[in-house]
């Protein structure tokens, strides 16, 4: 099965855990595109009454396409239930996140939720954390030092550039630095370590957040691992 039909079965398929009157966070990205348009369908044909919350500006720009309402993060009490991707997921369901930039949204929905669900492409599935460039979302202010402390550390930094050469801006106006680090052995201990610098925002380990995560297996069908 090819990448991008993995994404639309796990993606579609999570869809079946919302359920009528729940306040729901989108995810972002390439997965949780096909969760929004199954959750959309749901709400037309079934009548669905739901209530959004979105982790990024691109997941709100396409929930208002497909005629979904966006409520902001401060006027709900609590998030129901969150289906969003994730670049990286071990067999304690620990993860990597922010390959789409979206990581401290993400973060932020994700802990305000009382379950989280990713949808992952089998890609994703890792022994170990850290093939994938851990995304951090750095203040602009001072950045040249924050990514020293970095390079001290040896964590590899790069600055994220979009395709067209520019520096890639989040959301909330910050630079994303990706840490090439091959594997992470200590996750708690280097998410904790990049957070007490003033200048990181947050980074994108994602630990203890995820409670299921939806992937394909070889032959297609489809693997349900629970936290
Ligand atoms: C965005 C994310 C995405 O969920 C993650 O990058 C997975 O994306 P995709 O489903 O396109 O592979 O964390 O910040």
């Amino acid at each position: 099965m090819e990448q991008v039909q993995e994404k639309q079965l796990v993606g579609e398929y999570a869809a079946k855990y919302v359920e009528d009157g729940m306040i729901v966070g989108l995810g972002t990205g390439s997965t949780a595109y096909y969760t929004i348009h199954k959750i959309a369908q749901r709400v037309k044909e079934e009548g669905m009454k739901l209530t959004f919350v979105s982790t990024s500006t691109r997941t709100t720009k396409l929930a208002q396409t497909l005629g979904l309402t966006i409520h902001n993060i401060n006027d709900v009490p609590e998030v129901d239930l969150t289906i969003d991707g994730c670049d990286e997921f071990d067999p304690q369901l620990k993860g990597i996140k922010g390959g789409g930039g979206a990581l401290l949204f993400e973060k932020i929905i994700a802990t305000s939720s009382k379950q989280n669900i990713w949808v992952a492409d089998r890609s994703k599935k890792v022994e170990v954390l850290g093939a994938f460039p851990l995304p951090v979302e750095v203040l602009t202010f001072g950045s040249s030092h924050t990514i020293r402390k970095f390079e001290k550390e040896g964590l590899n930094p790069s600055i994220r550039k979009k395709a067209d050469g520019s520096v890639f801006i989040t959301d909330s106006q910050n630079l994303v630095v990706d840490l090439h680090l091959s594997q992470i052995e200590d996750p708690e201990g280097l998410s904790i370590w990049l957070n007490s610098l003033p200048g990181v925002v947050e980074n994108g380990l994602f630990l203890g957040i995820a409670d299921r995560v939806i992937y394909p297996k070889a032959d297609g069908s489809i693997e349900e691992v629970n936290a």
